[in-house]
């Protein structure tokens, strides 16, 4: 019984205080007024059985209002920037009808979520992209808890630099806190003086070598937003950084605001208290907030600027991305928060395969145009990095590069080791973590049964596509690796390729 619980990082829930005075009963008699006016647009379920979410899907470019009175054309999920939160229970199944109305190709990919190889959403590896006017039905059961989120995959840094990406809950029905909670979806667009989408090649080969970022920073598709917040009720903020370049690291007030309990996959083993959080694109956060200011008071959320490498810092402001003001509430106590544990073990590192990457960036002394390699290689000339069923592999991910590159692996949780090799603590499942310039980063990874062609590269989309961007091709052992799907539609140089 006690390994069975040690296998499934059972989550020990210790409410402390907190069962004693429930926090329901201290709800405040009304709420705050988030969800009316940043509330994400909500979907359809199609299909009767309560464990079953079906819904349809549509990329399709449209007029969104992104600040009073400032329009652009967008590309969105129905119709929405962001696209819009898909929620369910863990266990629970999901069917996506997706119909492409772009002018050029897409798909979906599930950012985190433990899917089959064929539900991936990359083209040649798990399905040919879907062409303007077709479409493709995505179908998978949901393994883990934890908010994830979902963007194309073909010219990724184009189709999320316009809009399309949406957020992924998936509920842990033995984790349901009585409290207020938000899911927050950081993003950026690049708006012309005309109200235009900027194209997606400004700057050339050093706008890709830096990672573009827009000039207009978005809160749930909203630029610098208002909400008002009832004082000293707590909140839980569930946070993506869906843009295609930017960190945001947030800052509430210079008392420590954020009390993180979870990451990318999920809770992690105990909490910490955090005043400066950041969040490198594609990553996830799972944190209490609570405004204690008196009720009159204003909290800007802000972006602080944050040394990613060359150009990140010089000559830029901080950004206000949200402006709460603190309304009374019904209670004066302080409102104690859950505790939050999880047990994760370490995994073994008994046998584990050492992988080495390195980051590299080259520049053509004819052209001047930058290429970003791993190991010396770009794009489809990286070798794939074998791997087998139960295989455990410990990467060191070396950026010898000036800028820093947040590594995302499809499909598979990692754990970050430090530099002695130890996992850091508090442990927690990632997916997504920066390998700082000048620097380098270890990651312990296993491989479960879902042989395939796995992606894994720089969540800078512009760098993804500039060079950093390889594959997994994980085989069952003494089997050949599965054939790629539909080769008469598997043209294209690569899955997040150029035009
Ligand atoms: Cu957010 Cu290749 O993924
Ligand atoms: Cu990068």
């Amino acid at each position: 019984m006690t390994s069975l619980i040690c296998r499934v990082a059972l989550l020990v829930i210790c409410l402390g205080l907190a069962a004693a005075r429930p926090i329901a009963a201290q709800a405040p008699a009304s709420p705050s007024e988030w969800d009316h006016s940043l509330g994400l647009p909500t979907v359809t379920d199609l299909n009767p059985d309560p464990r079953v979410l079906e819904i349809n899907l549509t990329a399709q470019i449209a007029s969104v209002e992104y600040a009073p009175g400032k329009r652009v054309d967008a590309w969105t999920y129905n119709g929405g920037l962001p696209g819009p939160l898909i929620r369910l229970t863990v266990g629970d199944r999901l069917i996506v009808h997706f119909t492409n109305r772009l002018p050029t190709g897409t798909t979906v990919h599930w950012h985190g979520l433990r899917v089959p190889i064929q539900m991936d959403g990359v083209p040649g590896a798990s399905q040919p992209d879907v062409a303007p006017g077709g479409s493709f039905t995505y179908d998978f059961v949901v393994p883990d808890a934890g908010l994830f989120w979902y963007h194309p995959h073909v010219m990724a840094a184009e189709q999320v630099g316009f809009g399309l990406y949406g957020a992924f809950l998936v509920d842990d029905p033995s984790f349901q806190p009585r409290i207020e909670e938000h899911v927050i979806v950081l993003s950026d667009i690049d708006v012309l003086d005309s109200g235009a989408l900027a194209p997606s090649d400004t700057g050339a080969s050093t706008g890709m070598a830096f990672g573009r970022e827009g000039n207009v920073v978005l809160v749930n598709g909203r630029h610098r937003p208002h909400v008002r917040v009832p004082s000293g009720m707590p909140q839980r903020w569930r946070i993506v950084n869906a843009a295609k370049s930017r960190y945001y690291e947030l800052n509430a007030g210079s008392r420590k605001a954020f009390t993180k309990i979870g990451s990318d996959g999920g809770l992690q083993e105990f909490a910490e208290e955090i005043e400066n959080l950041l969040l490198v694109p594609g990553e996830r956060m799972d944190v209490f907030f609570t405004p204690t200011e008196a009720p009159g008071s204003e909290i800007d959320l802000i972006s602080r600027l944050f040394d990613r490498g060359y150009g990140s810092t010089e000559a830029r402001q901080p950004e206000t991305l949200l402006t709460m003001t603190t309304t009374p509430s019904s209670t004066t106590a302080a409102i104690p928060l859950p505790t939050v544990t999880r047990t994760i073990e370490p995994l073994s590192q008994a046998g584990a395969t050492p992988i080495a990457i390195e980051f590299g960036v080259v520049q053509n002394q004819l052209d001047k145009t930058f290429l970003y390699t791993i190991n010396g290689k770009s794009l489809e000339k990286v070798p794939a990095v074998p791997a087998v069923v139960g295989e455990t592999q410990i990467w060191t991910v070396t950026n010898s590069t000036p800028w820093s590159h947040p590594l995302h692996i499809h499909g598979f949780f990692f754990q970050v080791l430090d530099k002695s090799g130890q996992p850091v603590r508090p442990m927690q499942w990632k997916d997504t973590v920066s390998v700082p310039f000048k620097d380098s980063l270890k990651v312990i990874v296993r491989f479960d049964d879902r042989p395939g062609s796995w992606m894994y590269h720089c969540h800078i989309l512009d760098h993804a596509e500039g060079g950093l961007m390889s594959s997994i091709l994980l085989t069952r052992p003494g089997e050949p690796p599965p054939p790629a799907p539909a080769p008469e539609h598997t043209h294209n140089a690569g899955p997040l390729r150029e035009k």
